[in-house]
């Protein structure tokens, strides 16, 4: 049975330097704003699978249909040997590519979060003898260095995450993402394209509250992680659809005027009643612009799948 590597680039202390610096600049910045990378703690990663599951939020059963009917056809017009998947998870989404892919003889899992990669890692040895599958704890939006395998290199990066991303983020990482590749490998992208602004709102504001409960767990993790002292029930959430710039915002508006503690950082911060604290933007995307975008990078689209429904899309772009 092929052994599972497991190699950490990410240093043991990077998190908390992160989540310090982020929490220090967005929450002192006009308007003040969060990246949502910070979302996802244990609790906030459970709330995020529950999310998955709900009826308004379509994304995820939208992408697992493309690839549960178009892997043969994204294989076969990849035939990559290699596949290295930024942002992994628990790899769910990655069995239907890795069963299409006969030829694999290797799987890249990139992740921050070692445990998911340690037990994703775990089954896919004992399920595939003959794959090596070397899992990096890594952030996928830092430059990587990948381990030798066999090419062509398939670089998946799905469910939507890329939508996380402002634009000027998504031009780097794209780039960075191109600076992987050689001639004969290519990128598969997950990207929600725009929609019925009703269907978009209520997908990040669920009748059931677990987008909001999912929203206010951010400052749950900065109570914990840096001592601070937000009430969560304090703040309200709010998901809207932003036309122009075609992106969901999610936000935390301050029920009242408060001022928040932060003592590891030393810092007390004011919100005014109604103020509002951005804690994630999720663009949606049309064909054309997501064809520019990788186009600015360096790639080729070749491949647009979606959904029946339309609403969901799977790309393959080449160097
Ligand atoms: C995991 C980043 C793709 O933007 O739709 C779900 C996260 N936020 N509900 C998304 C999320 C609110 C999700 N991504």
């Amino acid at each position: 049975m092929s052994p599972l590597h497991i190699t950490r680039t990410l240093p043991e202390d990077a998190t908390e330097a992160a989540l310090r610096a982020d929490v220090l600049s967005g929450l002192t910045a006009t308007p003040k704003r969060l990246p949502p990378k910070w979302f996802y703690d244990a609790r906030g990663s459970e709330l995020f699978e529950r999310i998955t599951e709900l009826p308004e939020y379509y994304p995820t059963r939208a992408e697992r249909e493309i690839l549960a009917t178009r892997s043969g056809e994204i294989a076969a017009a990849s035939g990559a040997r290699t596949l290295v998947e930024l942002g992994s998870g628990s790899s769910e989404k990655t069995r239907h590519l890795l069963d299409a892919l006969p030829a694999l003889a290797a799987y890249i899992p990139v992740d921050v979060s070692e445990s998911a990669l340690a037990q994703a890692g775990r089954a896919l040895v004992e399920e595939r003898p003959g794959l090596g599958v070397h899992a990096l704890i890594a952030d996928f939006t830092a430059p990587l260095t990948l381990p030798t395998t066999p090419g062509p290199r398939l670089v998946a990066f799905l469910g939507g995450t890329i939508g996380n991303l402002l634009p000027a983020e998504r031009a780097r990482f794209l780039a960075s993402v191109r600076a992987l590749l050689a001639p004969g490998d290519g990128l598969l992208l997950g990207t929600d394209l725009v929609k019925d602004e009703g269907v978009l709102v209520r997908a990040y504001d669920d009748a059931a509250g677990v987008t909001a409960a999912f929203n206010r767990n951010v400052l749950t993790v900065i109570n914990r992680e840096l001592g601070a002292d937000f009430d969560p029930e304090a703040f309200e959430h709010v998901a809207l659809w932003d036309a122009g710039r075609e992106w969901i915002e999610m936000r935390l508006r301050s029920r009242t005027a408060q001022t928040v503690k932060v003592p590891a950082l030393s810092l007390a911060v004011d919100f005014a009643a109604g103020e509002e604290l951005r804690t994630e933007v999720s663009a949606k995307f049309r064909k054309e612009g997501v064809t520019a975008e990788l186009a600015a990078a360096g790639l080729e689209l070749t491949h647009w799948w979606t959904d029946a429904p339309g609403r969901f899309a799977l790309s393959l772009s080449v160097v």
